[in-house]
């Protein structure tokens, strides 16, 4: 008997997975940027910490955010480019910077030290721009240094700094939490303000580049706060026409779970947490749906991960990283995947050091978090069509009103045949469970299947001594009687089953 069934509906196609629900967020804050990736101890010639640099590049992230956060919206990218000695240092009203944790920045790493990671690693560049204490014409100034190809005293100024060719950003956020540090607006004024800024940034797209522009609007985590702003923003005269492809959320869990002293009682309340995730997306495609539909508006979920009181503006958010931790990203990325339809892009807070890091650094090395082989395990989904998977799964009482599946999964289709992610959120047991594809009988021959995590109890946490510990192994697995796979899931592990 096993405790739980999942059914993989392979021709209920919800949508493609778009690859950049696996990406990333680096914030000017703490350890991320300088000493993380930047002018860290084993920094090469370029200024770039390698070890650092080729984790990421492994890891084939499709997506990283950047400058901010907060950050974002007291930041002025001229200060940032141009010959090194020319920079100005400035105060950083928002978070401390690097090994010294000084509240300044030295405007050592800027744009074209960025795009120049996003070129070794291989990913595509999203930038935030200054709403909250900027001003259209610098945004705007913004996307033309980095994508105009003419004859302008800007395309020229980056020429000069060594990039000949425009980087062709696509991706560009107008403003961060403009409802809390990023300005402090009702979602009317924010409306208004993302009214004037896209005007110039979307019309900039229009006259100037050859390329498409994906402008990026901050929302919030509640459904009225965005219905208000997509209300206000659709009264423009332009009405749905006018230049908004995604909407964003952040969803934070965990603030109120000090990993140090918690218990297994506090890691199912934190993994129900993270799961109100779904309950965000679905308000927010909601108040979408009222003025347009989510295939014109994208949700983004621009910021997420765990953050908990072990991480303060004091140590620059730095928090242990565990496999319980790892374990809520699994069941977010299943989440992300049921609403491909409407999810766009994600990016996990933060990269390098700072709360839910996928990399970790000290002054000697780089080593993968447990978060990391997570994202690695689930790759295979990028790109890939999610397909409806129904899971009959025991669950837990949390709270009064409040239940945590102890069984998740998610399904994907392409190329390569099906892959099925699990997870078994229960700390304390292991639970058998089944799966079977609907209307297909399973030949043990097609399907492999690894494990993460099944020697190791949640709230072991990583550092270099113990970070290979954390990769994947085989996982056994059966085919029954009735053509379902069956296998055993150790308490905490996240698996994948790929089938041909
Ligand atoms: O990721 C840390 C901070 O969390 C960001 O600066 C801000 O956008 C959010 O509140």
């Amino acid at each position: 008997m096993t405790d739980a069934h999942i059914t993989v509906h392979t021709e209920a196609t919800i949508d493609r997975i778009a690859p950049e629900v696996h990406g990333h967020f680096a914030e000017h804050l703490g350890r991320c940027i300088y000493d993380g990736i930047w002018h860290g101890d084993r920094a090469d010639e370029s200024g770039f910490r390698e070890d650092t640099v080729s984790l990421l590049a492994e890891l084939d992230l499709p997506v990283l955010r950047w400058p901010g956060g907060c950050f974002a919206d007291d930041y002025h990218w001229e200060d940032g480019i141009g010959p090194q000695e020319d920079r100005p240092r400035r105060r950083n009203l928002f978070w401390a910077q690097g090994p010294e944790e000084t509240p300044e920045e030295s405007n050592a790493f800027g744009t074209d030290e960025f795009l120049e990671l996003c070129e070794r690693i291989g990913t595509e560049p999203y930038l935030a721009a200054n709403v909250g204490s900027g001003d259209p014409q610098e945004a705007t100034d913004w996307v033309e240094y980095c994508n105009y190809d003419g004859d302008t005293e800007l395309a020229d100024r980056r020429r000069k700094n060594g990039h000949e060719e425009p980087y062709g950003v696509r991706y560009w956020g107008i403003g961060n939490e403009n409802w809390g540090c990023g300005g402090q607006m009702t979602p009317e004024q924010y409306a208004r303000e993302y009214r004037r800024f896209a005007t110039y940034v979307g019309t900039t797209d229009n006259l100037l580049l050859d390329h498409d522009l994906e402008l990026i609007a901050c929302g919030f985590e509640g459904h009225e706060w965005n219905r208000r702003f997509l209300e206000e923003v659709n009264g423009s005269p332009w009405g749905a026409e006018f230049p908004l492809d995604h909407l964003t959320l952040h969803h934070y869990y965990g603030r109120t779970m000090t990993v140090a002293e918690a218990d297994e009682d506090k890691y199912d309340r934190f993994l129900a947490d993270a799961l109100e995730m779904e309950r965000h997306i679905e308000r927010m495609a909601g108040a979408i749906n009222a003025v347009a539909t989510t295939r014109d508006i994208g949700v983004i979920i621009d910021e997420w991960g765990a953050w908990h009181p072990e991480a303060t503006a004091d140590n620059g958010l730095e928090q242990p990283g565990t496999v319980l931790d790892a374990l809520s990203a699994a069941a977010v990325l299943d989440i992300f995947n049921d609403n491909s339809d409407v999810v766009t892009m994600t990016n996990i807070a933060q990269t390098v050091n700072v709360l839910q890091c996928l990399v970790e650094t000290d002054a000697d090395d780089a080593w993968a978090r447990p978060t990391y082989r997570v994202f690695d395990l689930y790759a295979p989904h990028k790109g890939n069509d999610a397909v409806r998977t129904t899971v009959s799964t025991p669950a837990r009482a949390v709270d009064d009103d409040r239940e945590l599946p102890l069984i998740g999964a998610s399904s994907s289709t392409g190329d390569d045949g099906t892959y099925v992610t699990l997870t078994n959120l229960d700390c304390r047991s292991a639970h058998d469970i089944d799966i079977s594809l609907e209307g297909t009988t399973l030949d043990e021959g097609a399907v492999t299947a690894e494990i993460l995590f099944a020697d190791q109890e949640p709230e072991l946490e990583v550092g270099p001594d113990n970070a290979d510990e954390f990769t994947a192994d085989d996982l056994a697995i059966s085919v029954d009687g009735d053509g379902a796979l069956t296998a055993a899931l150790p308490p905490a592990t996240v698996a994948a089953v790929s089938i041909r």
